[in-house]
């Protein structure tokens, strides 16, 4: 069966695949506790990470939690809400970003494995005050309803185009499986990513 092409992650730092597996976990474990859980709440204090982060441009250096997410990383420690938490178990892609070019969902990265990385987020796709073409596809497909999977989708969209993976409405659909819209608002999605596509 395919892997949920749009949960993949697909850039990042050299790390090997039993770190980038056993980070992964430590995340989705700490992501599945009940908020002021016992577990959550008596967690030993990790040593705090300094790492290097350029956002949309823009350098960081910041002194984060090694289990702090990257998402959380953007909307906690940034202020950059735009990207949005959705499930934060990786399942509905809300939350993706572009890191070195790649998309993944920022909810089960852990912002210390990217030190150095360049993410682009939602908050970065308009440029001078003039929306991105993709942008402009998604108003006029109608491509969106209560807009709370909009910059998930719109990222994931960026990322799909960039790959290659929009040259047909079925082929969209598969590489931007991971992006769940609970409004339905899939038939304006996959058009505006498909007329995005056709422009560039
Ligand atoms: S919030 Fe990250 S996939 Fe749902
Ligand atoms: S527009 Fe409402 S969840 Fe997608």
């Amino acid at each position: 069966m395919a892997e949920n092409p749009s949960a993949l992650h697909l850039s990042g730092p050299r790390i090997s695949r039993r770190e980038a597996l056993q980070a992964t976990a430590a995340a989705a474990a700490l992501a599945a506790l009940p908020p002021g859980s016992a577990a959550a709440t008596n967690a030993p204090a990790a040593a705090a990470v300094t790492l290097t982060l350029t956002v949309n441009g823009r350098g960081h250096t910041l002194t984060v939690d090694p289990r702090q997410s990257v998402l959380d990383v953007l909307r906690e420690t940034l202020d950059l809400t735009g990207t949005k938490k959705g499930c934060n178990q990786g399942a509905c892609g809300a939350c993706t970003v572009l890191v070195n070019g790649k998309r993944i969902v920022s909810c089960l990265t852990l912002a210390s494995m990217y030190d150095g990385a360049r993410i682009e987020t939602i908050e970065g796709v308009e440029k001078d005050g003039a929306l991105h073409p993709l942008q402009e596809a998604f108003v006029e497909h109608d491509g969106l309803q209560c807009g709370f999977c909009t910059p998930g989708q719109i990222m994931s969209g960026l990322g799909c185009i960039a790959e290659g993976h929009a040259g047909s409405p079925e082929e969209i659909q598969f590489w931007m499986s991971g992006n769940i819209c609970r409004c339905g608002a899939y038939p304006g999605i996959v058009a505006a990513v498909a007329d995005a596509a056709g422009r560039s």
